[in-house]
């Protein structure tokens, strides 16, 4: 019998509930699978045929540590390189230079120590925007900001002063507005290969910085949506982006790509190849967790 861990974080101990049919789907495989928590001191991660991993929700205020550990399992997906890659959003910056439609962004590095004026020139004039940190998850110290309002604009420039602050770079974007009626559509793909699509509803309210009451992430409303072939396309250009960034040279095992629509079509807002929920609840007819189950047993 293979045996393999899903590596989660100390809060979910026994995996998502988007995860946990996993591992009877696993054992039907022939694969034992095991819910570990990725930062627990005692395990013995050689011990495990392969480590995939999932629910590690709290790994961007130890973001260093997290990589570290990823470095010392010797059979991980996604590896280690993949996870370095993607938990720092800066890699906008590689499908955006290989034209792929993003978000634009303003990028403000620590170590130019920013005056309150700079990062106030930085802002938009008009039209609500978003700060945000470039290694984050679950819009943890994110927030939604109106330049017209003297409150949030001083709102918005201690934020992110906050950021710069403690040594983190920041994202500047435009909040772009479809989210409030259209939200975010998650595409999942398996192995390379698209499997469904899902919804998920506008988490910004501004103008704030959610931050009281935070648990692990914001709550996310989803449901069950159909991509677009244009969404499909720009999805598709993302991950092959990435691959020829990356120099991989086969599919990833699990990859999400979350999508806006701008004014001009589908933007993407970020790549998911680390910790995605996949939201394998709204699946199609050939449910995604059958095509990720066989995926994983593949792979051992
Ligand atoms: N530029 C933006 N326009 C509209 N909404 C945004 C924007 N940036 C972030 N958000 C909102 O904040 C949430 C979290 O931002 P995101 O970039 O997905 O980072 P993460 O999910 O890693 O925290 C998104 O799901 C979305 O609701
Ligand atoms: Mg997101």
């Amino acid at each position: 019998m293979k045996r393999i861990a899903l590596a989660t974080c100390a809060d979910l101990p026994t995996l998502s509930a988007d995860d946990r049919p996993l591992v009877p789907a696993l054992a039907d495989r022939g694969v034992t699978a095991e819910a570990v928590v990725w930062d627990d001191p005692n395990v013995e991660w050689d011990s495990y045929d392969l480590v995939v991993v999932r629910s590690t929700w709290d790994y961007a205020p130890r973001h260093d540590e997290f990589l570290a550990w990823a470095e010392t399992v010797p059979r991980l997906e996604n590896p280690a390189h993949v996870l370095r890659w993607n938990t720092d959003k800066s890699y906008l910056r590689a499908l955006e230079a290989a034209s792929v439609p993003v978000i634009p962004t303003v990028w403000l590095d620590p170590a130019r120590h920013f005056s309150k004026r700079a990062v106030h020139t930085r802002m938009p004039a008009f039209g609500d925007f978003v700060v945000k940190p470039v290694v984050s998850a679950g819009a943890k110290d994110t927030g939604r900001y109106i330049p017209v309002s003297a409150q949030s604009r001083a709102m918005a420039i201690k934020h992110t002063m906050d950021l710069l602050d403690s040594k983190r770079w920041v994202m500047i974007q435009p909040y772009v507005t479809s989210v409030d009626s259209a939200g975010e559509t998650c595409l999942t793909f398996v192995d390379g290969v698209f499997q469904h699509a899902a919804r998920k509803n506008a988490l910004l309210t501004g103008p704030s910085r959610p931050t009281k009451g935070l648990g692990l992430y914001l709550e996310e409303t989803m449901s069950a949506v159909a991509a677009t072939p244009e969404q499909l396309e720009v999805a598709q250009r993302a991950l092959a982006a990435a691959a020829a960034d990356l120099g991989l040279d086969g599919p990833l095992l699990y990859a999400r790509v979350d999508l806006v629509t701008g004014e001009d079509g589908p933007l993407v807002i970020e790549l998911e190849l680390t910790e995605p929920s996949l939201w394998m609840t709204y699946s199609g007819p050939v449910p995604t967790l059958t095509r990720f189950a066989d995926a994983i047993a593949a792979r051992v």
